[in-house]
């Protein structure tokens, strides 16, 4: 497709016609009748929670990421939460993690009273760079959180190396890439500790839920237990013994995913493969599209590294653009393209400048992309008319607003 020439008049918001008529959102979930019949059965079942289901889904998750352990919370931020304790970081540790995520990532760390240190992207991926995270390991440094942004994973390789050679733990904010692929190994198994996140938004939907994924038997233990109030045993397996006895051993939390979430996990996990193969599809046209948009740069993608884009994030080229950001974020929207952005940094935020005394500037290469970003709808169930939409409403602003 060609760059059409538009004019700022042309606009929808400046009173132009929109290039659709309704609201395409960013991403939306994806429900079969299948989803619907399986939570249904639950429903008349007698474990609506602590169920059969809840190790059925664990069990098919971790087949499908590769992984010996899964283990299910109420949320990908619990998950991430169990995931910091189990990797034991407690107040006067750090734990080294990205800026450009969403906040739940960092937060994890200070739940467990410790401190999260922010380290530069790369500048192709927007992915912690292993470089920078090194330069920020020191005595107290207890563990890495990288984030496959917008589904790319992060250089594990290199960033597994140094944390092994200094003791720490990898937790892998996977909430963007189930089933993504970097050299060749499934995500899911290869960090110490991989985190999923099952908002409607993402590869597979519970509502709300989230998993953490484990080689070792003892952190699955640990997060069994962190999950269920700290306590010994489950309800199930005590009622299977004929037992009521039951130890609390640690301060845990009440973050167990429902049965009914787990059989609607379960059900979705069907889809998992066919989801994936559309949005390769949909980031497939999208950058074949855009190598005819002067002023965009897509998303770039790493050998030996197979994304599963739950985000198509784009970069505006500003120099070549009359407009910044907030602008052709606005026409965008106008054009009824609901686009979105992907991240503010997280210690941009006030509570994190007010508590850490953060200025900016701090990490410029996720700053500098910031002010370019717009990410653009990704979803299953876009239709190929709707691709276009977004090209040809991307297409109409920015050359409106061309240089
Ligand atoms: C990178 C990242 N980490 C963590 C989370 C938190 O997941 P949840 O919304 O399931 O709590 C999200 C959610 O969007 C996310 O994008």
């Amino acid at each position: 497709m060609s760059a059409t020439p538009a004019t700022v008049e042309g606009l929808a918001v400046h009173g132009g016609s929109p290039v659709r008529s309704t609201l395409l959102p960013y991403g939306r979930q994806k429900i079969a009748d299948a989803d619907i019949q399986a939570v249904v059965e639950v429903l008349r079942s007698d474990w609506l929670t602590t169920g059969p289901k809840v190790a059925e889904f664990e069990e098919a998750f971790a087949e499908r990421v590769g992984a010996k352990h899964a283990v299910s919370f109420s949320s990908g931020t619990a998950a991430l939460h169990a995931a910091t304790f189990v990797a034991g970081l407690q107040p006067g540790d750090e734990a080294i993690t990205t800026p450009m995520t969403f906040c739940a990532t960092a937060n994890a760390v200070l739940y467990q009273g410790a401190r999260p240190i922010f380290a530069d992207v790369c500048a192709d991926t927007l992915n912690i760079d292993p470089e920078q995270i090194a330069g920020k390991i020191n005595s107290r440094t207890r563990a890495i959180l990288a984030v496959d942004y917008a589904g790319h994973p992060a250089d594990l390789q290199p960033i597994l190396q140094l944390a092994e050679q200094r003791g720490l733990t990898l937790i892998e904010d996977a909430c963007h890439s189930l089933g993504a692929e970097y050299h060749e190994r499934r995500v899911g198994s290869i960090a110490h500790l991989t985190v999923f996140s099952f908002h409607p938004v993402k590869h597979l939907t519970t509502g709300e839920g989230g998993m953490v994924t484990t080689e070792r038997g003892d952190l699955a233990e640990g997060l069994r237990r962190f999950r269920n109030h700290g306590i010994s045993s489950e309800a199930r397996q005590r009622q299977a013994a004929g037992q009521w006895y039951y130890e609390m051993v640690l301060l845990g939390f009440n973050y167990r995913l429902s049965d009914i979430s787990c059989a609607l996990g379960l059900s979705q996990l069907h889809n998992l493969q066919a989801n994936l193969a559309r949005r390769r599809e949909i980031a497939r046209r999208y950058t074949a599209a855009f190598r005819a948009v002067p002023w965009v740069i897509p998303p770039a993608v790493r050998r030996n590294v197979n994304p599963a884009w739950h985000l198509y994030p784009i970069r505006l080229d500003l120099q070549r653009l009359t407009a910044d950001r907030a602008q052709i974020f606005r026409a965008l929207r106008a054009e009824n393209i609901g686009v979105s952005v992907h991240y503010i940094p997280v210690y941009h935020h006030s509570y994190y400048r007010d508590r850490f005394g953060y200025k900016g500037g701090e990490c410029p290469v996720a700053e500098a992309a910031y002010e370019r970003l717009i990410s653009l709808p990704m979803f299953q169930g876009m239709s190929d008319e709707d691709v276009e939409d977004v090209v040809k409403a991307v297409t109409k602003v920015l050359s409106a607003f061309s240089r």
